[in-house]
């Protein structure tokens, strides 16, 4: 047993005819940083959906903290995902009735320690900390992208996730934006030692990993996972 707490063993995926992942060998150390590069198309957010539980693997093993994700039932998946689990979806996937405020409190719902205003405090202390503390009363669809995209990055941080997973988080941000995002991971990541796997174009972003793994046709291509 090694201290990662991701670990994917040969992970095969397709979708039809379509072989989307071949076979992904991965072992990310708890507390590091690991960057998902690779070109469109390559399964990039493939892989952090089976990282995430979200989607199957054909074959091969995922482990979250060592527990073989194909093990667990849904209401386990769940947990886990709720627990330990952070994710910024490439495309936000924010709730459109719901508030900025309203969607980073949603997964603090079924909290059962600290009070209703201890998360909400959390939850606006983010909101701030990604510059929308004048846009928590706003829908999504009165957001702009990159608002709606550091709304999602505050609600996958909300619980203080041990891994985050995170889609190409500055994708649709500034550079000055995109900095101020990627130095509150990195925070996060210091102060609570949260695990992230963030797939990124952004190569000042890449620059900042500890460990660099580059996706080409479903494979892992180089680096040092
Ligand atoms: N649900 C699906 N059904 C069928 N094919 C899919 C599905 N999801 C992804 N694919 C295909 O799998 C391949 C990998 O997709 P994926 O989204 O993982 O790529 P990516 O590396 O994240 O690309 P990008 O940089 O454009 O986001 C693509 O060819 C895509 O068309
Ligand atoms: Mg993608």
């Amino acid at each position: 047993m090694n201290e990662a707490i991701i670990q994917v063993d040969g992970v095969t995926k397709r979708y039809g005819t379509l072989a989307v992942l071949n076979g992904i060998d991965l072992s990310v150390p708890a507390g590091r940083f690991a960057a998902v590069i690779g070109k469109s198309g390559s399964g990039k957010s493939t892989l952090l959906g089976v990282v995430s539980g979200l989607e199957k693997a054909d074959s091969g093993r995922v482990l979250i903290q060592g527990h073989d994700l194909s093990q667990l039932d849904e209401p386990q998946m769940a947990d886990l995902r709720r627990q330990t689990i952070g994710i910024v979806f490439q495309s936000f996937n924010l709730i459109p009735s719901l508030s900025a405020l309203e969607n980073v409190l949603l997964p603090t719902f079924f909290e059962k320690e600290g009070t209703a205003a201890d998360r909400r405090k959390r939850a606006t202390d983010l909101l701030a900390q990604v510059g929308l503390g004048d846009r928590m009363h706003h829908r999504p669809s009165q957001l702009s992208g990159g608002e709606q995209q550091r709304v999602a990055i505050a609600r996958a941080l909300v619980n203080r996730p041990a891994i985050l997973l995170a889609d190409e988080p500055t994708g649709n941000l500034d550079a000055e934006t995109g900095a101020g995002v990627l130095g509150l991971l990195l925070d996060m990541s210091r102060i609570f030692a949260t695990t992230l796997l963030i797939v990124t174009h952004d190569l000042d972003v890449a620059g900042k990993a500890d460990m660099t793994i580059e996706m080409k046709d479903g494979r892992i291509q180089h680096g040092n996972a």
